[in-house]
């Protein structure tokens, strides 16, 4: 990887321009594609605890369409409250904090963890507007705690039990999708069992030229389900629907989920991810935090065997180490992985 300025760093400078690597001539005329008309579903995960209690069938059945035509939805009523509040307080900390702090924990040239960029393979690759801190809480046996901030000082005790809640979160969630694809309720759920588990916090600078960069560029998310949570009230969140970008207006508390290329994969593509984007704002600074899931090393990502009986699979079949190395020789960009896949 290249090493690259830190955003956060550059935004504060009284700069006359943007540098150039951020510029994105592409979305400076797009603003007829933003359709603000669209939400999308909202699913209350309280209400799909026991088989049978009263809404369970209408909700499973609104999660249904939601990973069907939607790709993307916020959770509420999830119980884990007070842990997010927790890693959001000290997310912010954690960026406030002065650069040569930051710094402790910054990425080394071979790796992807720690604080930095994401992975910048070429000089005239075009940048994101932000930073991040991207940690590997999962497998336990794998943290590399050299770089888990230890300022501040509950950091540290704070993602262990984000990490552990939100692995918790999607394993109902695998369950439930199970369910709804018709298969054995467990099966997408072992293969998550030694899940390898990606936290990405996200600091996107105001810009001056909003409208000429992007925090992330289009790309749908490799994993399995992706568990995103918005640290301030800065929305920036767009997701592509019918060719259109949709904003997403986060509910205050809620967890937005998205469906990855594993389980687009995996469900023979009767699910779908999704390409989505950040955008930043003009003022204000926005974090956000996501947590990625990919099934454990020993399992194979292809479609499942019982839901090809009687059809083609669409995709190929590889084993998770191939399947990582794909992810980090592609830059981000649009679906790039699942054609890779596709048979
Ligand atoms: C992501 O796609 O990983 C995060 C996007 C966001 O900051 O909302
Ligand atoms: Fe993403």
């Amino acid at each position: 990887s290249i090493p690259v300025d830190k955003v956060q760093a550059l935004a504060s400078k009284d700069m006359k321009d943007i540098p150039i690597r951020y510029i994105r001539p592409e979305i400076e005329s797009e603003e007829i594609l933003v359709d603000e008309s669209l939400q999308i579903p909202v699913i209350d995960i309280s209400k799909l605890t026991v088989a049978g209690q009263p809404g369970y069938d209408d909700e499973l059945a609104k999660l249904h369409v939601a990973c069907r035509d939607w790709g993307f939805f916020q959770l509420i009523n999830h119980g884990i409250s007070e842990t997010i509040d927790a890693m959001k307080k000290d997310t912010e900390e954690f960026f406030k904090l002065p650069l040569e702090e930051k710094m402790k924990c910054a990425q080394l040239p071979s790796t992807i963890e720690g604080y930095g960029q994401a992975f910048v393979v070429s000089e005239e690759q075009q940048l994101d507007w932000g930073d991040m801190l991207f940690l590997i809480p999962l497998p336990v046996s794998l943290r590399n705690l050299r770089f888990w901030p230890q300022n501040p000082n509950s950091f540290r005790k704070t993602l262990d039990e984000y990490s552990n809640k939100l692995y918790g979160v999607s394993m109902k969630l695998f369950k439930l999708i199970s369910i709804n694809l018709g298969i054995e309720p467990e099966a997408i759920g072992k293969l998550f069992e030694n899940c390898t588990q990606g936290i990405r916090m996200n600091y996107y600078p105001p810009c001056r030229e909003a409208c000429k960069v992007l925090g992330l560029a289009p790309h749908s998310d490799a994993t399995g389900l992706t568990l995103l949570v918005q640290v301030n009230e800065v929305q920036g969140l767009q997701i592509k629907k019918n060719s259109k970008w949709v904003t997403i207006k986060p509910i205050p508390g809620s967890i937005i989920v998205n469906v990855g290329d594993v389980i687009e994969i995996m469900s023979n593509g009767d699910y779908s991810s999704i390409e989505h984007r950040a955008v930043v704002d003009v003022e204000k600074e926005r974090l956000s935090i996501a947590a990625f899931h990919t099934p454990g090393l020993e399992a194979m990502i292809g479609p499942l065997p019982e839901l090809v009986k009687e059809k083609m699979p669409k995709y190929k079949t590889i084993d998770v180490p191939e399947y990582l190395r794909l992810i980090i020789n592609s830059k981000l960009d649009g679906k790039c992985l699942i054609d890779h896949m596709k048979i």
